[in-house]
């Protein structure tokens, strides 16, 4: 058996070894002990061994290997988004363990519950998608391939997640938190971070998308502050959440182009109390979250809604969501008005720090957005997701 089948075969090994016994288990170590000295003997042969799975065809550096046809693998993980692979010398055991681990985390993906620790990137490792949108060229410039996540999977379940409490009233708490582990997934799956941002195609998709670039906005500034791996993923869970509220909302109010009525604002308002109701109603647990989804509105000085009966300062995230809150909203085509370019929202969101934006909160923001611009990836969706938008809500006006 060539060293690269053999390579694969402990690979699909240590795969279902980690999925089977928990960290520390023998049978574990024994298994990532086994496809780490394979993987050094691989790499005596080539410097950079690079895999391709390509359906039915597993191809090494550019051979297919005959002995790996229809490998069920192959489809396995092209499907998770690693069509290529490739391992630099410099890789560890326990860079590939945390890759293994990254690996189980996708296939798992929607039976993750309340997810632990989330997958790091393993630096000698890269993998991703193979000429997706334009990435083909960049591909071949460099053998680095760029993951490439369209999130369809993450805006399905939202899109679910939204239905379903709009019909049983049922907040399903396991799904959203799969989301969370899914889009820090995509995040960080490649070697630096990037910001998988989902484009609105339909005015109807707004919640869809808006929730999950809040969330993807939250973790990756609580990340950019220092926070630890477990207050940015709750951080992800409340942007996520923060505008659940809204399905209590009749959809020709969110919809609306024209400036709302009186009564109609008063409807809108009162998202943020509906939403931290649903949220407390179902998992007493999430009280960070429904905090947040009540004081998404609320400005530093007091304006926005709903009104304080007292003064006070609101909670860390709820001021950390509303920037992430106010820049999606800003950089998206609605009703009422066309989307703002990314450089007059940075503007916009310094000119009202410290009136409506917690100022370091604000200025933590723009600087993240102006450093990493360049790693935002605009996602376009493949498909139309149906879902209710948003009217005055996030808007500066509104
Ligand atoms: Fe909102
Ligand atoms: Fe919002």
């Amino acid at each position: 058996m060539s060293a690269s089948v053999a390579f694969l075969h402990g690979f699909a090994q240590a795969l279902s070894a980690l999925a089977l016994y928990p960290e520390g288990h023998a049978a574990r170590e024994r298994a990532l002990d086994a496809v780490y000295e394979k993987l050094r003997d691989l790499l005596a042969e080539a410097p950079r061994p690079t895999f391709s799975f390509l359906g039915d065809e597993v191809v090494y550096q550019d051979r297919p290997l005959r002995d790996l046809r229809a490998w069920d693998w192959s489809r396995r993980l092209a499907e998770i988004g690693i069509q290529r692979l490739r391992f630099d010398s410099s890789v560890s055991r326990d860079e590939l363990e945390e890759f293994l681990d990254l690996v189980n985390a996708r296939l798992a993906f929607k039976d993750v519950d309340s997810a632990e620790a989330r997958p790091t990137r393993p630096s000698g490792i890269r993998y991703g998608l193979i000429g997706i949108e334009g990435q083909q060229e960049r591909l071949d410039a460099a053998p680095t391939a760029t993951i490439r996540f369209t999130l369809q999977e993450e805006a399905e379940t939202v899109r679910w997640i939204h239905e379903e409490l709009t019909q049983s009233g049922g907040l399903p708490l396991a799904e959203a938190e799969a989301v969370v582990r899914g889009l820090s997934v995509a995040m960080h799956g490649d070697q630096q971070l990037v910001l998988p941002l989902l484009r609105l195609r339909e005015f109807d998709e707004y919640t869809t998308t808006h929730s999950i670039n809040v969330s993807v906005l939250a973790m990756a500034l609580a990340e950019w502050v220092g926070l630890g791996a477990r207050d940015v993923r709750a951080f992800g869970v409340a942007g996520l959440m923060h505008d659940l509220g809204k399905v209590r909302v009749p959809a020709d109010i969110l919809n609306k182009a024209e400036k709302l009525t009186a009564e109609e604002r008063e409807v809108m308002a009162a998202h943020p109390a509906e939403g931290a109701k649903i949220i407390i109603a179902t998992e007493p647990d999430l009280d960070l979250a429904a905090v947040v989804a009540y004081e998404h509105h609320i400005m530093i000085n007091g304006g926005g809604y709903p009104r304080l009966t007292y003064a006070r300062e609101c909670h860390a995230a709820s001021r950390l969501v509303h920037v992430c809150d106010v820049y999606d909203a800003l950089r998206t085509d609605r009703p009422y008005r066309d989307a703002w370019p990314s450089d007059k929202i940075l503007a916009y969101i310094e000119e009202r720090a410290g009136v409506e934006f917690d100022g370091e909160m604000a200025h933590a923001f723009t600087r993240m957005i102006r450093e990493w611009e360049p790693a935002v990836t605009a996602l376009e969706e493949s498909d139309p997701l149906p879902e209710e938008p948003v009217s005055a809500d996030s808007a500066p006006a509104g």
